[in-house]
């Protein structure tokens, strides 16, 4: 079977026949870096389990795990998933919430729809505007969970990729304080830099209990780390 690089990788994400491991014989002209992602996706074990699960991608484990391990949804609840795309996070969230909970993601790219989550696709989630419209879904209640698993294109250049993750975060954390409820859970993805401490400051200063989290689903090369908020104290009317 000779098959491009594309059309590997495209079945890797999509086919339940070509994904039992059939390992291309023409990606040796191919860059560097093409044949290094293909050889890490075919011995990432959470790639093959996301198929078998029929989650949209491997970062649905790392969900899971915070989740198995810190119970942040229960049956019922409002979540806002941001940076939903292509959708496993909002995959394991509706199925936690069950059907009386709702769930809404919004992501810049596509978002095919799923069963239960409103999806609100093509919109950048730092643009008032997209801000309001999940205002709108939320039609006067407030959300249990706020999860953000944004992350910006990355340029290559450190401190410009950083800079930009964690405007992503506090744009996160401000939407998150505005919409949630008393006691509310905050997750928000990041990459360890040296702003991740004020980061971690500047979300104790809205929940009570703030930790940072790296779950075994994460790459142990990857820079990303995830900071959980729990027990949202509210906003001082003034
Ligand atoms: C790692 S992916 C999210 C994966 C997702 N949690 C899942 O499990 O399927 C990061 C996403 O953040 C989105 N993103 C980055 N910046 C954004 C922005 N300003 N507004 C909305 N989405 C954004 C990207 O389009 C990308 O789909």
């Amino acid at each position: 079977m000779n098959i491009s690089l594309v059309q590997f990788s495209r079945c890797l994400s999509t086919s339940k026949i070509c994904c039992k491991k059939v390992i291309p014989t023409n990606i040796k002209n191919k860059g560097v870096s093409s044949q290094l992602w293909l050889k890490r996706q075919l011995s990432d074990p959470y790639v093959e389990k996301a198929k078998l699960m029929n989650y949209r991608c491997r970062s649905a484990f790392k969900l899971v795990e915070i989740n198995d391990k810190y119970k942040i949804f229960c049956p019922g609840q409002t979540v806002i998933d941001v940076g939903a795309a292509p959708g496993s996070w909002s995959q394991v969230a509706i199925k936690e919430v069950e059907n009386q909970g709702k769930v809404i993601s919004i992501d810049k790219q596509n978002i095919y729809p799923m069963e239960g989550v409103t999806i609100l696709s093509g919109m950048d989630f730092t643009d008032p505007a997209s801000q309001s419209r999940l205002m709108k879904e939320l039609n006067g209640t407030k959300a249990q969970v706020v999860m953000s698993d944004m992350a910006p294109r990355a340029s290559g250049i450190r401190e410009m990729d950083n800079e930009n993750m964690m405007n992503l975060c506090y744009s996160a954390l401000r939407f998150s304080v505005q919409v949630s409820e008393f006691g509310a859970t905050f997750l928000v993805k990041l990459w360890q830099c040296g702003q991740s401490k004020q980061l971690e400051l500047d979300i104790s200063r809205f929940y009570n209990n703030v930790k940072f989290v790296k779950p075994k689903a994460s790459r142990d090369d990857s820079a990303e780390i995830f900071i959980l908020g729990r027990s949202f104290k509210g906003l001082k009317k003034t």
